[in-house]
């Protein structure tokens, strides 16, 4: 397995909490895959992607990607930033141009591309994501689900191998969710590493192929769906078996 990404024994904490959000955080992600990190309210999913594209530093431990430790020089996390695109939990916490274009195009005009090139890219993700006819419209008054789409499209501008979006799906109805899935479907065809935090469990049933379980700041699973679910232990321990039996009213539950 080549890893993409690499977290060695990582602490994290915010100043006035009384645990670390990330203590002890080790994971191996392969590249190319399709992987859902799922876990409790607080568990520290948002903060472990904040981790992927420099946002956040560690206090101590160990970031890798692509075998590399992580610089956190300007020129090293602008790189760093264009390999890997995060979309936030909340899209106001990302979108903060006067109208969606520029939005979209904030990232690829950094990367100093031509305008034509910028253009395209801005036509390409809008459309993509579906957002095409809102391109005049103001960031602040679109609705939460039109703002989640905005905020992929402008990571997806920037064309980035690892995609890593936080509860995307949360906002959005069943029929962009559909879409999106095609579009994530589409750049896993194209060899791309996605990342998707989720609390919606059918999503590691039908489509991750690999899983991160985190329980208070750390990894306690990373491996295939199959393997999770044949681990009966483990999903007793981590509260999974029971929600499981809600998704695969199949899956024997706990009297079964
Ligand atoms: N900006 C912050 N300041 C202080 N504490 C924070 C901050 N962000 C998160 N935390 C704390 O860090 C821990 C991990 O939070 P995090 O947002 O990473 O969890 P999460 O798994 O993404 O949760 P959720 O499922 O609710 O999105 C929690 O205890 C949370 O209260
Ligand atoms: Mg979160």
């Amino acid at each position: 397995m080549k890893p993409i990404l690499e977290f060695e024994d990582v602490h994290y904490y915010y100043p006035g909490q009384k645990r670390s959000a990330l203590q002890g955080f080790s994971i191996a992600l392969p590249v190319g895959e399709k992987i859902a990190v799922v876990g409790r309210n607080g568990s520290g999913k948002s903060t472990f992607f904040l981790h992927c594209n420099g946002l956040y530093r560690p206090q101590s431990g160990v970031v890798r990607f692509d075998w590399q430790p992580m610089a956190y020089n300007r020129r090293s996390l602008q790189l760093l930033r264009q390999r890997v695109g995060l979309v936030f939990q909340n899209a106001d916490d990302q979108l903060f141009s006067a109208s969606v274009a520029q939005d979209i195009s904030f990232g690829p005009l950094n990367l100093g591309l031509s305008d034509v090139e910028v253009r395209r890219r801005v036509q390409a993700a809008a459309e993509l994501c579906e957002v095409a006819d809102l391109l005049e419209r103001p960031t602040h008054a679109l609705s939460s689900g039109e703002k989640a789409r905005v905020a992929l499209a402008g990571v997806l501008a920037m064309e980035p191998e690892v995609l890593v979006s936080d509860e995307l799906m949360a906002s959005l109805d069943p029929w962009v969710r559909l879409r999106i899935f095609d579009i994530l479907q589409q750049l896993h065809d194209q060899g791309k590493t996605i990342l998707m935090a989720t609390h919606d469990l059918s999503v590691v049933r039908y489509w991750a192929s690999f899983v991160v379980v985190m329980e208070a700041g750390q990894a306690v699973f990373c491996g295939s769906p199959q393997r999770l679910l044949t681990d009966r232990p483990l999903l007793e321990k981590t509260g999974l078996a029971r929600v499981w039996w809600r998704v695969e009213p199949s899956f024997p539950n706990e009297e079964g």
